[in-house]
């Protein structure tokens, strides 16, 4: 093999590793070592959505993909976490808004109006803290969802804020179930 070959060969190999964008990471931590799950000839460059197979998320258990360079969580939520995020008064949020990009802009942040699904299991958000981006932790904080660590952040079931400095709901980004296993990003 010529110089130039290992060179070209070299350079295909990091191009693979810095553009390939999707995959499924751990649940919850601020560093999340990446599984690649996308097939590399794919056009990785705009991602402008991904798929996402959660066949595998049972009821309590989440997982987190990076999309768009984002970490993005999936949950499958419990009759109990359902429960308590619809028992909520909207009028006590920090943030009334929905911050759901699937929904008109401005409506009520009902928990209704942030699950993916009529029934309230599927929860899809953006992982990233709505103060300084941070990812919180899920399973966690005083309202029974996510929790930011680096300066105390609680999120509840809903992903909505509710203590701390963080501004904002947890983002919604556009998804659906495309099967009944798979959920289309974007
Ligand atoms: S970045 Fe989450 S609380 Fe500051």
């Amino acid at each position: 093999m010529s110089h130039a070959d290992d060179h070209q060969g070299t350079r295909r190999d990091f191009l693979y590793y810095a553009t390939a964008g999707a995959g499924v990471v751990v649940t919850g931590a601020a560093v999340w070592p990446l599984v690649n799950q996308m097939n590399p000839s794919a056009d990785v460059l705009a991602l402008a959505s991904i798929r996402v197979d959660v066949s595998a998320v049972d009821p309590g258990t989440q997982i987190t993909v990076l999309w768009q360079g984002k970490p993005v969580f999936i949950r499958a939520r419990t009759e109990e976490e359902i429960a308590e995020a619809r028992a909520v008064d909207v009028s006590d949020l920090p943030d009334p808004n929905h911050e759901n990009a699937n929904l008109p802009a401005g409506g009520p942040a009902t928990d209704e109006n942030r699950a993916l699904t009529e029934d309230g299991i599927w929860l899809v958000q953006m992982g990233v803290c709505t103060h300084l981006g941070c990812v919180p932790l899920g399973d966690a904080g005083d309202f029974g969802g996510w929790f930011c660590p680096c300066h105390g952040s609680h999120y509840d079931t809903s992903g909505r804020i509710r203590r701390g400095p963080a501004p904002r709901n947890l983002p919604v980004p556009v998804a659906s179930f495309v099967d009944e296993t798979t959920i289309q990003l974007g």
